[in-house]
């Protein structure tokens, strides 16, 4: 158990929700962040530790630097970000991707990191601790067909993450990824149902990931993207 003071973005999402749980079910105070204020409240209420639900669009500059504030004047401290923020589009030929495409997977999938992550490494220098989580994908570094989007800002990502490590180098501060394959969440069941969920990754699995990455024990860990491939 830790007293430890989160900051979850993109928390009600289907991996989020997960992620969630399983930090307060480890004593983490949390703060839940997504655009839609009726999901996030529903979620925080539903958890057993001291939570504030937070509704910002995090890809623009001034409402990430707002979430970052206001869970540093809530809970006094922030130690651990995860960054679950993000997108998918894909099943087109590149000269196919319309440039509103392009963008919005930049903007969700690695501008909103670049800006979650600025807004709180001044805190966790602070205190000298700090763990900045995010998710990638499989296809952040090895692409599949038609994703080439996605799978460029996801890169992007990666290399941002590599970046923070850079210059975090020689503080308490670490920042690594997971890069998961598909990924056990209803919306997923709902666009394949006749997938084999045997093969996806357990949204369960991937927190207890994220959980050991956030905790003391990981300090060593800095600019790892971990692949989970689930079986498949
Ligand atoms: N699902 C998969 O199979 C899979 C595989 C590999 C990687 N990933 C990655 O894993 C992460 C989580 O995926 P997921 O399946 O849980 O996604 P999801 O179900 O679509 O959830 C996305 C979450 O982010 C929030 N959100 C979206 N845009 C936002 C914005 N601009 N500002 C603030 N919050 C925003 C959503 O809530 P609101 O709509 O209320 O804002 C929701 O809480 C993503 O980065 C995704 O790319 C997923």
């Amino acid at each position: 158990m830790t007293n430890r003071v989160a900051l979850l973005t993109g928390a009600t999402g289907g991996v989020g929700r997960v992620v969630a749980e399983t930090f307060a079910a480890h004593g983490y105070r949390l703060a839940l962040a997504a655009r839609h204020a009726d999901a996030v409240e529903a979620l925080a209420d539903s958890l057993a530790v001291p939570t504030l639900a937070l509704t910002a669009d995090v890809t623009l500059p001034e409402a990430a630097a707002e979430v970052v504030q206001a869970t540093k004047a809530d809970f006094g401290r922030l130690d651990v970000v995860v960054h679950l923020v993000g997108g998918y589009a894909g099943g087109k030929a590149l000269p196919e991707i319309e440039i509103e495409t392009w963008e919005r997977m930049l903007r969700l999938n690695l501008t909103s990191a670049f800006l979650i992550a600025r807004a709180a490494l001044p805190l966790m220098h602070e205190h000298d601790f700090g763990r900045l989580l995010f998710v990638s994908s499989l296809h952040g570094h090895a692409p599949g067909k038609h994703v080439a989007a996605y799978a460029a800002a996801k890169g992007g990502l990666e290399t941002l993450v590599r970046a923070i490590a850079a210059d975090t180098r020689g503080t308490g501060i670490t920042a690594n990824a997971v890069a998961p394959g598909i990924i056990d969440t209803p919306a997923n069941r709902r666009a394949m149902p006749n997938a084999d969920t045997s093969a996806w990754v357990a949204p369960e699995r991937l927190a207890a990931v994220l959980l050991f990455l956030a905790s003391e024990a990981a300090a060593d860990i800095n600019g790892a993207i971990l692949p989970l491939r689930g079986r498949g």
